[in-house]
């Protein structure tokens, strides 16, 4: 039984495999309709918002001849608001569902579900841990529009569609490292790839110090915006890819309302910071946005982020068929 609770359970061959069927599903559905996931059932139990998460994974089944029990609505519309425990609504969806994709405030809860499933979870986002399948569509998205095919350069003969990313390609973090749960998992993977890593976020919203020392060790940089000095402009200047992330606002408790509100524009994406980055440079944000990237940007060919979402769609049916196959 493969559950995908962290990106370090997932090696590189089962990612490519992965890649090279999102691939050919969201080619082949152009021409005939995908039946790759008939007759299997996937629950989606979220405890916490969710809009492109949700709808990708409930639109991978739709696409690809599955369904869905879906509880994205809101817990409180389950048993969970009698009080049932997370182990007994999961045993109880293992009872209906062929999978399980769990969204949770908690860190570690997709393990909790993990030990009492009896079919594979899937974890979309435990509280500020792990968020892996966001991390398989940003990499699939970053090797499309800065990687090098590999038939290119002689070497499809493994896997005929897939790409390689140059080992000085560099991308800058940006925003809310500390919380952001989509960037715990892509560090942990681009760390992977040899890629230089950037990070630049407010002092007090730092990456976790396990994954910031090894991006320190691997050539990595880490700065703080706020000191006078740094200028975003100059940061982002020469780097390949920025991947932009919010503060995320539903982490700082009501006592500390008053410093979230001193954080919320301290990474802004303005017009003249992307005036000056490569024409080559490739924006990600995993979503949603609030305000730091303003709407004029999104005309901009550098903008990806749209696209990111259609390629969640495709990624998460290729792992579905994977993991439900
Ligand atoms: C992210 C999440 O929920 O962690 N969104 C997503 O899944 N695309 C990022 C966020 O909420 O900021």
């Amino acid at each position: 039984m493969q559950h995908v609770l962290t990106i370090d359970q997932l090696n590189d061959d089962f990612i490519q495999e992965v890649f090279q069927k999102a691939r050919t599903c969201r080619d082949a559905h152009k021409r005939y309709p995908l039946t790759g996931l008939s007759g299997r059932v996937l629950a989606c139990l979220f405890y916490e918002p969710s809009t492109r998460t949700s709808s990708s994974f409930i639109a991978a089944m739709a696409r690809a001849g599955g369904s869905v029990i879906p509880i994205t609505q809101g817990v409180q519309f389950s048993s969970v608001s009698k009080g049932e425990s997370l182990e007994d609504t999961i045993v109880t969806l293992g009872q209906y569902a062929d999978a399980i994709v769990l969204r949770h405030p908690d860190v570690g809860s997709a393990a909790r579900a993990a030990a009492v499933s009896p079919v594979p979870i899937i974890n979309a986002g435990d509280g500020v841990g792990e968020h892996p399948t966001q991390a398989l569509l940003d990499l699939f998205t970053i090797e499309e529009e800065c990687g090098i095919p590999l038939a290119q350069v002689g070497l499809g003969f493994l896997y005929p569609r897939a790409y390689a990313l140059k080992e000085d390609l560099s991308v800058t973090f940006l925003g809310d490292l500390k919380n952001g749960r989509t960037v715990h998992s892509l560090v942990e993977l681009l760390l992977r790839k040899k890629v230089r890593i950037h990070l630049i976020s407010p002092i007090l919203l730092p990456l976790p110090a396990y994954l910031r020392d090894q991006v320190l060790a691997n050539g990595g940089t880490e700065k703080f915006v706020g000191y006078t000095g740094l200028s975003l402009k100059d940061e982002l200047r020469d780097t390949d890819v920025v991947y932009m992330t919010r503060v995320q606002k539903e982490r700082f408790s009501s006592t500390f309302m008053s410093e979230y509100r001193g954080l919320k524009d301290a990474c802004i994406l303005t017009p003249s910071i992307v005036a000056a980055m490569k024409p080559t440079c490739r924006i990600l944000h995993p979503l949603p946005r609030v305000n730091e990237i303003p709407r004029e940007i999104d005309s901009d060919p550098r903008a990806v982020y749209f696209k990111q979402v259609q390629n969640g769609m495709w990624v998460r049916m290729a792992l579905l068929m994977k993991v439900l196959q």
